[in-house]
């Protein structure tokens, strides 16, 4: 081959393997324009914050996200372990209007509707969840609800002659009782189910005496009791006759075992925020073993756990 064909072909070979690595190139960004680090690169976010989402969200979520402004504090909420994915824009404005509270409080004031006032935006409860119906200042039942499988406690284990609850928080509460017995401890069912007129009587009383914005703290009002349910109940102690239960023994034991016979604290120490009630530590409610675990486990209301797990 003479000078000339070794330089011609040499040309036509640069020129292909120019256009090869070319068409590489292209195709590759034009896969790279694909995918989720370019789309979401494109509307502000960064390298970090591109894995954050892709780790916390699914596909369906990342592309409804890509129709959202960027907004730096979307990373950081996705992060939170009760994030609701469909609560974003909530969470967002009342983050924005309440710059003192940690986003970890956002989450949990949104989930559980707290930033509307008490006693608005109520609906009524789906009862179909059972054992896990929600009762709260926002959920009812209404004035005909009963249920229809209450057993009654006899004077062994109940204050007066009408304590009941229904049948798997009686037998739930039965085991507890046992248990706490053979501890040497004595739990008493000071108040148990309810019906709605017996409430109203409650709430009416308490307002009469303390004014309606210190009784809402205190009692529900009718249609808004867990007592309704039969699947609260009120314990106490020989021991708090002259104490506040908190101080008993009885109250400890509970603290520490309660849950392990499907029981939760319904209202808890610093979280009157969330379920609008003074700290009660006499009001246990039933929601079945493996609920009362994770509940207890993990520190959160009965209204955390449902806008998450039950909802
Ligand atoms: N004391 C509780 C909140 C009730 O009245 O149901
Ligand atoms: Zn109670």
């Amino acid at each position: 081959m003479n000078k000339k064909k070794i330089l011609i072909f040499s040309i036509i070979g640069m020129v292909v393997v120019a256009l090869i690595i070319t068409g590489i190139l292209v195709i590759k960004h034009i896969n790279y324009t694909k995918t989720y680090e370019y789309k979401f690169n494109k509307i502000g976010y960064n390298k970090e914050e591109v894995v954050v989402l892709k780790n916390e969200l699914k596909d369906k979520q990342l592309d409804e996200l890509l129709n959202h402004k960027y907004d730096k504090n979307i990373t950081r909420l996705v992060k939170e372990k009760y994030f609701i994915f469909n609560k974003l824009d909530d969470y967002l404005k009342y983050y924005k209007d309440n710059k003192d509270k940690g986003l970890t409080d956002v989450v949990a004031i949104i989930n559980t509707n707290t930033n509307n006032d008490f006693y608005t935006n109520t609906k009524e409860t789906d009862v179909s969840k059972n054992e896990l119906m929600l009762i709260n200042k926002y959920n009812y039942l209404t004035a005909s609800y009963n249920p229809d499988d209450l057993e009654v406690f006899t004077n062994v284990y109940a204050y007066g002659e009408n304590q009941s609850l229904r049948k798997d928080a009686y037998d739930a509460f039965i085991e507890m009782w046992n248990s706490a017995n053979k501890d040497g401890y004595k739990l008493i069912v000071n108040s148990s189910y309810r019906s709605y007129d017996e409430q109203k009587k409650i709430y009416d009383d308490y307002s009469s005496w303390y004014g309606e914005e210190d009784a809402d703290k205190k009692a529900a009002r009718a249609g808004y009791s867990e007592h309704q349910t039969g699947l609260a109940v009120d314990i106490q102690s020989y021991c708090s006759q002259n104490k506040d239960f908190e101080e008993c023994e009885e109250f400890t034991w509970l603290t520490n075992n309660a849950y392990k016979y499907g029981f939760i604290l319904r209202y808890p120490k610093d979280k009157e925020y969330l379920t609008g009630y003074k700290y009660e530590s006499w009001h246990y409610r039933y929601v079945g073993k493996k609920v009362s675990k994770y509940i207890h486990d993990n520190n959160i209301t009965f209204d955390e756990y449902y806008a998450y797990f039950v909802k």
